[in-house]
């Protein structure tokens, strides 16, 4: 027997799921979810041997009600919780099994599942359900092999009380009395399984594009994301065909804890990108290129994060770079690698969690992610880029794709493949197995980011900043070194007014400055922002920015023990862990 991922009870000697027919009831009241998971094995490959006649599968927080082989009761069994794991549901299997089926209902506590209240939505009329499931959330909604190492399709079927529409990561196929259908042609990992529901409606904003939000939300939402089919057309320029028969987008409440997440079919969104300016739409690209590097392309495991994220920076680079241009694209790679040193200097005293090859073994992959699995990977695949020049990369882009289509592959089978197409580009073992960031890594350059950069550590006189977009703001920002002189924030805010900025990337980059330069006037609008915003990428600096300040950290336990009930749960976890080493002597 052998439990290849960390992560997960999944063995490989047992059998595979192959088919998921998934059943479910939201009940608002109660906040959990009546569910029925039916599943369809696929036999080992070994199927003889003391394992041959289990399955195991990962749950957290489950209650098991019942389990069939085959339509007859089996014995199963619930191990007890691992803290980060969860508990091991083993099933027994007569030889031969075809299929089991689970009944169970979820935890009001659900790792995966946010209930919003109504007030916790834009509209505030209607309580509102989603999902997470990426990292290791989906076995808090089914009883499943949660690695993403298996692949499986699946059907659904979601009843929800009247006037609300459920959504999920699959096309919809129809509804009526019995619920919303729903079915997943292309097999996918678990952490690609997404659910929502609330009161929705649709609009179609391109040929294979609709995008959901509430209802005061949708006209602001398909105007900002109105680019949608121009970035899929270019993507499938630079990484071949679309492989999902569509591409619906789903706008979430402000506590959606991501920017984005790649749910297959259905990219869920956070409401603050919508601006009014399409200044962050990036974010939608980097979406859709999760569709090949992620959904096509699976990370193995967590220990191999970097080959989901760093390949879709990359992808997401050449599309925007494509469609506004190197220069304006290179801002944006600057601020990624601004981020990516903070979160170096955040990581000093856990070095190994700098790597992109990593070893979670009993750690929690959400509070170990940070920014080295996203822009190091994109800085690796860079350099080689520059080594071996775009063309030749972009072609073994292509050919990686195809070669590992439907597949899940270690970052040492990456390594592989590529030393074996693209010999001696960079050095491999460095940049697979290194802490921080090689010597070498590439330099992100560009004129605007020359003139950014000219500026330093002084104000931009408002000739230049007149006529700034939000990324040149950002990379402003992003280049500031903390403390910054008191004055000189002064003059900053009162002549920009970015404590106000209605861009909530500037506003986290000048919150997290200035906190960190002891500028108290930033205060009050970072408690404004964290009890508004539930994404993981502003509460982490600026929980951090305030813990890390004598004068503030009471108030960051304070902030938090008043809004944890409001984040998701990843984020509640995720943040009450950083306020803990904040804490720790
Ligand atoms: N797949 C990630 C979201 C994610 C990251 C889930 C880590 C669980 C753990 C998504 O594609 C993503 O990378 N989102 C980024 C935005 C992106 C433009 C860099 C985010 O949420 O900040
Ligand atoms: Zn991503």
């Amino acid at each position: 027997m052998a439990r290849p991922d960390p992560h997960s009870f999944r063995d490989d000697s047992q059998p595979a799921v192959q088919h998921l027919s998934w059943h479910a009831r939201v009940d608002f009241g109660t906040r959990t979810l009546d569910a029925v998971a039916g599943l369809r094995l696929r036999s080992a490959a070994a199927p003889a041997g003391p394992d041959a006649g289990r399955i195991d599968l990962d749950t957290r927080d489950l209650t098991i009600t019942s389990v069939t082989a085959d339509g007859s009761d089996a014995d199963f069994e619930l191990s007890p919780p691992d803290p980060v794991m969860g508990s091991r549901l083993r099933i027994s299997l007569p030889a031969g099994t075809a299929s089991v089926q689970i009944r169970y209902r979820t935890s009001p506590s659900s790792t995966a599942l946010q209930w919003c209240t109504p007030e916790q939505t834009a509209d505030g009329t209607h309580p509102f359900l989603y999902s997470q499931c990426q990292t290791i959330h989906a076995r808090s909604m089914l009883p499943i092999q949660d690695t993403p190492a298996v692949r499986f399709s699946y059907d659904a079927t979601v009843q929800v009380p009247a006037g609300f529409t459920a959504l999920m990561s699959a096309s919809r196929a129809g509804s009526d009395e019995s619920g919303f259908r729903f079915a997943q042609q292309q097999s996918i990992p678990a952490y690609l399984f997404a659910l929502a529901a609330g009161r929705l409606e649709g609009r179609e904003i391109g040929p294979r594009s609709t995008v959901w939000a509430e209802p005061s939300q949708l006209a602001s939402a398909a105007w900002e994301f109105a680019e949608v089919e121009q970035m899929l057309v270019t993507a499938e320029q630079v990484l071949g065909p679309y492989a999902w028969s569509r591409a619906d987008l789903l706008v979430l409440p402000p506590s959606y804890p991501y920017g984005g997440m790649e749910n297959p079919g259905l990219i869920f969104l956070t409401p603050t990108l919508i601006t009014g300016d399409r200044s962050l739409v990036t974010v939608l690209a980097h979406e859709l290129a999760h569709a090949w590097t992620g959904n096509l392309v699976t990370c193995a495991s967590l220990d191999h994060f970097w080959v989901n994220e760093g390949f879709t920076m990359f992808a997401e680079r050449e599309i925007t770079a494509r469609l506004i241009g190197r220069d304006l694209t290179e801002l944006r790679a600057a601020v990624g690698r601004a981020d990516l040193e903070a979160d170096l200097r955040y990581l000093a005293n856990r070095p190994e969690l700098t790597r992109l090859r990593l070893d979670l073994r009993g750690i929690d992959p959400d509070v170990a992610s940070s920014h080295v699995a996203l822009e190091k990977g994109y800085l690796f695949l860079r350099a080689i880029a520059e080594g071996v020049g775009s063309e030749r990369f972009l072609e073994f882009l292509r050919g990686y794709l195809a070669d590992f289509r439907l597949r899940s592959v270690t970052g040492e089978e990456v390594v592989a493949y590529a030393c074996e197409l693209l010999p001696g580009a960079v050095d491999y073992d460095e940049w697979l197995y290194g802490t921080g960031l090689p010597a070498d890594s590439p330099a992100v350059t560009s004129p605007l980011l020359d003139a950014v950069r000219e500026i330093g550590q002084a104000v931009p006189d408002a000739g230049a900043a007149a006529a700034w977009s939000a990324d040149e703001w950002q990379a402003y920002l992003a280049e500031l070194r903390s403390p910054v002189p008191a004055h000189l924030l002064a003059e900053l805010d009162d002549r920009y007014r970015l404590g106000t900025s209605a861009n909530p990337e500037i506003l986290r980059l000048w919150l997290t400055v200035a906190l960190s330069s002891g500028y108290p006037a930033a205060v009050p609008a970072t408690v404004e922002l964290i009890e508004r915003v539930g994404r993981l990428k502003y509460l982490k600096p600026l929980y951090d920015a305030l813990a890390a300040s004598p004068a503030t950290s009471a108030l960051a336990r304070e902030c938090f023990e008043r809004n944890r009930g409001r984040y998701h749960p990843i984020a509640a976890t995720v943040i009450e862990a950083r306020l803990s080493a904040a804490d720790a002597p």
